[in-house]
């Protein structure tokens, strides 16, 4: 159970000065990021320490070009993950292979043989790095149906690819055309709608059937669409699925502090160099890893209830995928600080989500 030091605290509000008892200091058991994108060399070794600093664990997306297609690939990935990460890092990268027309059966026995803990769906041309992914859902089926009898995760990127559908529509049309079906067709599959963005996409998971989850970033958490255009077109605000309207936003928020383990902390943190963000086509994604439990702490504080994090965060993704919970804890103290305005990233940087701006919670070293 969280733990936590509180103070009391005279606040300005809407009485007047009032005291107010104010959580100074959070321990909860160390967390886990199920959704996350290290990218490769030099990119790699310059964000991985930001997420082995705090998670447990990461499942590490397999969008590389090329894409991790096979065992052997999430093999020699995931090799290069530890060795950046160094020795005294207990930092655990659970890896996965990318769905391709071309995935068969013999491929999901030789990940399952090899460790490799789920398998990514993009349907082709949905977003960074997805052109090699999958257009038509039933040249997967005999791959699917061999998951769904060894128990191997489906992790989707659920948007429709369909040009004519509106882009704030598109994970809502995918849940009813694509993801329904699909989850009524292969019963015990297990399945994570990722990054979710939707009153929809909560709606379809809190009443699916067993072994549906989804992942929640924080920045999905903590913006709302208007964050894209706020006086100015905001490129480090641009993800996909893209940020949606604030009665979505909200929506994803009670989802999370609903103490529902369907739903659970991943954070799509997707570093582009800024070269890549900033140009007229720009590409998706926000990058959040430096502070991404701070983020969500935020998130939860702002909801009203801090001590919900610890479920979200540490617990429910592990039961989700049948792994031990953390051992260790992280403490996260309440401390002000400024967002570098950017991270090195290879040969470029990453503009850090909220660069410049003030954090209120800190993980003390
Ligand atoms: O914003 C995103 N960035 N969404 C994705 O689905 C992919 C990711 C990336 O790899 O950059
Ligand atoms: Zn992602």
């Amino acid at each position: 159970m969280a733990d936590s030091a509180r103070t009391r605290r005279i606040v300005w509000g809407a009485p007047g000065w009032y005291i107010r008892t104010v959580v100074e200091q959070i321990t909860i058991r160390r967390p886990d990021d199920w959704h996350l994108h290290l990218r490769d060399g030099d990119a790699m070794r310059a964000v991985v320490g930001h997420s082995a600093r705090v998670f447990g664990r990461a499942m590490v997306m397999p969008n590389l070009v090329p894409p991790v297609f096979t065992a052997e690939d999430a093999q020699a990935y995931r090799a290069r993950i530890v060795e950046a990460i160094g020795p005294e890092s207990t930092f655990d990268p659970k890896m996965t292979l990318y769905l391709a027309p071309q995935t068969t059966p013999d491929h999901i026995d030789a990940a399952m043989a090899a460790g490799v803990l789920a398998v990514k769906l993009y349907p082709a041309g949905a977003t960074t790095n997805s052109d090699a992914g999958v257009a038509r859902l039933d040249g997967v089926y005999p791959a699917l149906e061999r998951m769904e009898a060894v128990g191997m995760p489906l992790l989707i990127h659920g948007e429709s690819t369909d040009p004519s559908v509106d882009i704030f529509d598109r994970e809502r049309v995918f849940v009813e055309q694509t993801l329904a079906p699909l989850v009524e067709r292969f019963p015990a599959l297990p399945v994570v709608l990722e990054h979710i963005t939707t009153s929809d996409a909560v709606d379809f998971v809190s009443g699916a059937r067993a072994r549906v989850a989804a992942t929640i970033t924080a920045h999905h958490l903590l913006m709302n669409r208007n964050a894209i255009f706020e006086g100015g077109i905001r490129p480090h605000h641009y993800c996909l699925p893209v940020l949606k309207r604030e009665r979505h936003r909200e929506a994803l928020v009670r989802a999370a502090l609903s103490g529902d383990p369907r739903f659970f902390a991943g954070t799509d943190s997707a570093p582009h160099g800024v070269d890549r963000k900033e140009r007229a086509c720009g590409c998706a994604g926000c990058y959040t890893a430096f502070a991404a439990i701070e983020l969500y702490a935020q998130a939860f504080e702002d909801a009203g209830n801090l001590a919900l994090l610890e479920g979200f965060a540490s617990c429910f993704g592990a039961d989700f995928y049948g792994l031990a919970r953390n051992e260790g804890t992280i403490t996260l103290a309440r401390e002000s600080w400024e967002v570098p305005a950017t991270y090195p990233l290879g040969d470029s940087e990453v503009i850090p989500l909220f660069a410049g701006q003030r954090l209120r919670w800190r993980v003390q070293p």
